[in-house]
């Protein structure tokens, strides 16, 4: 499936590249190709032959204005220099010929003539080119002393006429210009406007030409590295992006849009190891991924001079070792084992799965005052049944809470050590670490730390019982990202929120923002690997079933039903004796036909309720045992030890049914197991509603497990169920583990948290103030959420 994410960026890029080929046409190739040019540029062309048109035009008025004064400045220096000579001729001789004067004077290439007009309007002397159209006449009956006017010839001429009085003698001296000069210089005026502006705009074209294109390739170099890192999921800072602000822009809007796509396609996703790791080189590339519990993944236990490996009967482990083993990285642990210091290497670590290693275990080393007082008091004496609804009374001592503190801090040290960035992506596990996510935080604020509580949240009134109520949510609010396995579980930390501490609660983002610090709160169904690996290696259904039966010499016909888990008084193991009890008295007629066998493994025997509970269920069993028994049958077998996971597959697969009657659950992960080991699609469910895990197997038969009569009812009708029923219901519920495997629920938190440090460094960008974090949407309903 994320090959056909990968084909659809393919396509999307290819779909980009015609976009860009066409738009590129568009805009500039086109005319080559004989495409219209487009109307902007048209009008471009043409304001600009206008302006150039009007800027020439004025050019030549200006030419011809300033030519227009300098003829008039030229008359007034020629009547100047001449004007007294012309009156002391007029006085001493009147008639002396001035003729000659005029004409020396008139050899100025500029002048066309010179003439001199007496007080009776009679042109007494004149040059030789003199027009005959210009007379005195016309002159004294003109307004102005300056006019143009056009003669015989059909030539424009200027008439600058100036008064001259000697004596009693008055007359007027007449200068003549061709104006033809000023024409032609006004007409080349405006040629060289015209040329200068029209090379000036070219030349600017020219340039802005390059510049776009310069860009352009800029531009599309950048959307090419930008989409080729979306399809091969390089790294998101890449050198280039630095040294231009835009294609910055272009490769966030991307990688955003990248994220959304992930985001829409990753209900669609069929999520494996594979997938997983690739999720986290795509989305969150270079993370540091460290996972924090109190169980660890693998003990190594002294047996006599050997070491044995032991895999731990834990829900936690369960989900994350493949997780883990997906994703690599760093899982700090106690290290509980009797071996386990034997094993590891001078720094406390061991790579592991032994035989073939992918992350790496650190193990954390606690004394046994520590180990008595946070992990069997606080945890297990305080948390474990406040958050159950077992009925079992809570116990909160003093100095259990200081070593639960104190352990925290001594795990958050070893996270600080184990950091080798300042940002990475811690993944607290559970209810033995309250306080270490705001300890992180403390230490290493950009880290992203993802809490998962894998166990209930009680309502508000019972949380309320708890004298560390205020320090415990603080200490949680310390995340980036709260997980719980259900909506309800949300809802009540929420309540609990909202009545012991002084936050802010965002309801419909559900999110709680306190010390200035938002920490999104969200269900995340936990889950199996699928496949799983136990399956792999498990012979055929008949053969499991004959070998089971074979080691508890069980008759071929029997019929018969299983339950596997830790003993822990929270499963209900009483309960459903009781209901076997109940089956058999009002269903005598299985006696002898049905059997029920608990595989329980040992757990925190220390504490008083747990081996209370074992010698209960031991006088339990002995007594229905010796009510139904028949020929030496019985029908009850109790196995109090630690199993394998092979082991468990095989009585999975040898059963009719599995019952997991849990008084109260996170989720329970024997019932996904118990599906996923059918591959042959037989088999019934029995799942209590107070399991969270009952809100996605809805096809199982829920039960109340304090009703014994209506436990004792649905193992009746799981042994008459016909096979037909069973393979309908059980396939629904295998399609439904398969899709929502472990592998997803890890997404999920990575896809929110990837989702968050992106915002982050957009904001953070942004200079927006430290800590706060942009929100997460909900996410849109969709198909897949609808169906739940
Ligand atoms: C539950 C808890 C886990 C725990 C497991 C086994 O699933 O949520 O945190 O590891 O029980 O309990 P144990 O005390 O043996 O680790």
């Amino acid at each position: 499936m994320i090959l056909a994410m990968v084909d659809r960026t393919d396509r999307a890029q290819g779909e980009f590249k015609q976009d860009r080929r066409s738009h590129m046409r568009r805009i500039g190739a086109g005319w080559l190709l004989g495409n219209p040019v487009p109307r902007y540029v048209i009008v471009a062309v043409a304001a600009t032959g206008l302006v150039i048109g009007a800027l020439a035009l004025l050019a030549s008025v200006l030419v011809k204005d300033w030519s227009q004064r300098d003829i008039e400045l030229r008359s007034r220096l020629v009547f100047r220099s001449i004007r007294d000579q012309v009156a002391r001729a007029m006085i001493a001789k009147p008639e002396i010929d001035l003729v000659p004067v005029f004409q020396r004077i008139a050899q100025d290439e500029r002048i066309l003539a010179l003439g001199f007009c007496t007080a009776q309007a009679q042109l007494r002397y004149a040059t030789k080119e003199f027009p005959k159209s210009v007379t005195c006449v016309s002159v004294k009956r003109s307004k102005s002393a300056a006019f143009a006017t056009t003669v015989a010839s059909g030539e424009r001429i200027h008439v600058s006429s100036f008064p001259i009085t000697a004596g009693k003698s008055t007359g007027h001296l007449l200068v003549l210009h061709d104006l033809a000069f000023i024409d032609a210089r006004a007409a080349e005026a405006r040629l060289y406007t015209l040329l200068t502006l029209i090379g000036v705009t070219a030349g600017l074209s020219l340039l802005a030409t390059v510049i776009v294109l310069a860009l352009m390739r800029a531009w599309s170099r950048s959307i090419r590295g930008a989409l080729i890192e979306m399809q091969h999921g390089s790294a998101s800072e890449s050198p280039h992006h630095a040294d231009f602000p835009i294609s910055r822009e272009i490769h966030t809007a991307l990688t955003e849009l990248r994220m959304e796509r992930r985001f829409a396609n990753g209900i669609h996703v069929e999520w494996s190891p594979k997938t997983l790791h690739r999720l986290l080189v795509d989305e969150l590339p270079h993370a540091q991924v460290i996972v924090v519990s109190n169980r660890e993944p693998y003990i190594h236990n002294r047996a006599g001079s050997a070491i044995t490996l032991q895999i731990p009967a834990s829900g936690l482990v369960a989900a994350l070792e493949p997780v883990m083993r997906a994703c690599g990285g760093t899982w700090v642990a106690h290290g509980s084992g009797s071996a386990d210091r034997d094993t590891v290497d001078a720094t406390d670590r061991l790579p592991v799965p032994p035989a073939d290693p992918a992350y790496s275990l650190r193990r954390v080393w606690l004394s046994e005052k520590e180990q008595n007082g946070y992990y069997y008091g606080f945890a297990n004496e305080g948390l474990w049944p406040l958050c159950h609804i077992a009925f079992v009374r809570p116990i909160f001592r003093e100095e259990d809470w200081a070593q639960y503190r104190k352990v925290n801090q001594r795990f958050a040290e070893v996270i600080v050590q184990e950091a080798s960035c300042d940002d990475p992506v811690v993944l607290v596990q559970d209810y033995h670490f309250a306080l270490l996510p705001r300890m992180i935080r403390d230490r290493l604020p950009k880290a992203t730390i993802i809490t998962f509580w894998h166990i209930p949240w009680p309502n508000a009134e019972t949380f309320g019982i708890c004298p560390w109520r205020e320090e415990i949510i603080d200490g949680l609010l310390g995340s980036t990202i709260l997980g719980f396995h259900t909506q309800f579980h949300c809802n009540n930390f929420l309540e609990a929120a909202d009545r012991f501490i002084e936050s802010r609660i965002d309801r419909e983002l559900a999110s709680v923002t306190f010390r200035g610090q938002e920490t999104l709160i969200r269900p995340y169904p936990i889950s199996i690997e699928w496949p799983p690996a136990a399956l792999a290696e498990q012979a055929p259904v008949r053969e499991c079933r004959d070998a089971v039966r074979q080691r508890f010499a069980l008759p071929a016909d029997i019929r018969i039903a299983v339950g596997i888990e830790r003993f822990d008084y929270t499963k209900g193991v009483l309960d459903r004796i009781r209901a076997v009890d109940d089956l058999l008295t009002s269903h005598p007629e299985w006696i002898g036909r049905f059997v029920f066998i608990q595989a329980a493994a040992p757990t925190r025997s220390k504490l008083g309720t747990y081996s209370a509970l074992e010698a209960e269920a031991e006088q339990l069993v002995a007594k229905v045992n010796a009510r139904h028994s028949r020929d030496g049958f019985q029908p009850v077998r109790l196995v109090i030890r630690h199993h394998e996971p092979d082991e468990v597959f095989e009585l999975f697969r040898a059963s009719d049914m599995c019952i997991v009657s849990s008084l109260h659950d996170g989720m329970n992960l024997v019932s996904k197991e118990f599906v996923a080991a059918r591959d042959d699609e037989h088999g019934v469910l029995i799942l209590s509603s107070f399991a969270g895990a009952s809100r996605e197997l809805s096809e199982a038969l829920i039960v109340n497990p304090y009703d014994t009569h209506g436990m004792a009812e649905a193992f009746l009708q799981a042994l008459r169920m016909p096979p037909a029923e069973q393979r309908d219901r059980m396939r629904l519920m295998r399609e439904l583990v398969r899709e929502r495997n472990v592998y997803r629920w890890a997404a999920q938190m990575l896809l929110d948290a990837a989702r968050l440090r992106q915002r982050q460094r957009i904001t953070s960008s942004k200079a927006a103030p430290a800590g706060r974090i942009v929100p997460l949407q909900p996410v849109p309903a969709t198909k897949e959420r609808k169906m739940a």
